[in-house]
């Protein structure tokens, strides 16, 4: 879906993520959303803070799951996927903070494996997830999953891609500073979602965009494999469009 500005997209995601919250909580049951960090759904976010102090809109009823944390760094970095949420989202809307799972880039490296594994099942017991957002990398990567990442992969410790790392470099006051291993979700766990919506602005991710939805999918760009899945959309600005 092209839409003429980011601002737009962004109100269009927030009015969706709107009906499926009253949905759900009309049903008696939680909306289990997927959520991305970056500077990508900055505005989404911004969005969905007005649409709870103007129009009520509750997250009471709201369960989410992070699909990513730099391995290495404290809560309380600058630049934490945590800090991040709650400075964005969390801290402006009525999430009960049980309902909150971010990824937790503390654990030691020797219990990473069983970490991994229990945010997959707490993932499954609330239900498996409504709704994914997603932002993209220019090497193609969804979440953390660099190129190289299966179709199948699970939540795990990765890598980071040194044009990921050149890309963070600004944000972490030098290359040298960004952390090389991250936790992220994986693909499977993505492509498990029930609706996956991919948000790109911008000429910088023309060129991801036009190859994640027309080249074949294969593990060379991650973002492909979100063309097999049945319920998948990007939304994306017109110059982020502008090479499809
Ligand atoms: C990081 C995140 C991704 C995000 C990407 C793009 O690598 N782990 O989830 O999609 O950055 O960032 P931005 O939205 O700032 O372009």
């Amino acid at each position: 879906h092209v839409h003429d500005t980011a601002d737009e997209a962004s109100r269009a995601l927030a009015r969706e993520i709107a009906v499926l919250v009253r949905d759900r909580a009309a049903a008696g049951r939680a909306a289990v959303i997927g959520l991305a960090t970056g500077s990508t759904p900055v505005r989404l976010y911004r969005e969905l803070v007005r649409m709870h102090r103007e129009e009520g809109l509750s997250f009471k009823n709201v369960v989410t799951f992070n699909l990513d944390e730099y391995h290495g760094i404290p809560r309380a970095h600058a630049e934490s996927y945590w800090r991040f949420m709650h400075e964005q989202l969390f801290d402006h809307i009525d999430i009960p903070p049980a309902a909150v799972h971010i990824p937790d880039g503390t654990v030691p490296r020797a219990a990473v494996f069983d970490w991994c594994r229990d945010y997959e099942r707490q993932i499954k017991e609330a239900g498996g997830i409504d709704l994914q957002i997603l932002g993209i990398g220019r090497t193609g990567h969804i979440g953390f999953n660099e190129p190289g990442s299966g179709a199948d992969s699970r939540t795990r410790l990765v890598t980071l891609d040194s044009m990921t790392r050149r890309d963070a470099a600004r944000d972490f006051l030098g290359e040298a500073n960004v952390p090389r291993h991250a936790i992220t979700m994986g693909v499977g766990t993505i492509l498990d979602a029930r609706r996956i919506v991919l948000l790109a602005w911008g000429g910088a991710k023309a060129r991801v965009i036009a190859d994640a939805a027309e080249k074949p999918p294969s593990e060379t760009l991650p973002a492909s494999f979100l063309q097999q899945h049945p319920d998948a959309t990007f939304l994306v600005d017109r110059a982020a469009a502008s090479e499809l």
